[in-house]
């Protein structure tokens, strides 16, 4: 049998327990999982930089010794290529990821016949789950608990304040 080398690409800004289960559920699938953040995405506002979500990543996968953490430029297909890995992984949480999981699959296909997609289903519990909506309810104040690790949440709250001192600094002047 040969090795399954897979990749699960995303932004994961910040990484939440819904990717978190996704990845423990890849590790035992495959031989090699390579957690892959995407750089310069055209995505609104980002909250933390490709380092930061590299670090909390590492950190929460430290225990996983078939999970590795990279950052990655350009085609998703291309990446794949280089690391010579055979799939992609990408979590369904409810029919709406359906269309565009389906669009990006084929799409990278087409580009890459040689690379498959693969996809899982996270626990039901994290099915409404996503990091824009830890984004915008932190903004606002309201609770993480259960939806990221505490590390994560600790460091969306400092992200958060330091945010508001800076803004509340440029309003001063
Ligand atoms: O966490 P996300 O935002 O759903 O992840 C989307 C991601 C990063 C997997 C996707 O945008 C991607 O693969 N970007 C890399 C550039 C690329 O290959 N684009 C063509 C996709 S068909």
């Amino acid at each position: 049998m040969k090795d399954i080398v897979a990749i699960y690409p995303g932004s994961f800004d910040p990484v939440t327990n819904g990717h978190l289960d996704l990845i423990h559920r890849g590790s035992k699938l495959f031989d090699r999982l390579i957690v892959a953040i995407a750089r310069n995405m055209d995505k609104g506002d980002p909250l933390f930089d490709m380092e930061e979500r590299k670090d909390m990543l590492e950190a929460m996968t430290s225990e996983l010794d078939n999970v590795t953490v990279d950052i990655f430029d350009g085609l998703l297909v291309s990446y794949c290529i280089q690391k010579n890995a055979n799939a992609v992984l990408r979590g369904i949480r409810a029919v709406s990821d359906y269309e565009f999981e389906l669009q990006m699959a084929l799409m990278n296909r087409k580009m890459e016949p040689r690379v498959e997609t693969v996809f899982m289903m996270p626990a039901e519990k994290y099915s409404y789950l996503s990091s824009r909506i830890v984004r915008e309810v932190a903004k606002l104040g309201g609770p993480l608990s259960g939806l990221v690790p505490e590390l994560v949440e600790e460091r969306v709250r400092q992200k958060i304040a330091q945010r508001q001192v800076s803004a509340a600094g440029t309003h001063l002047k």
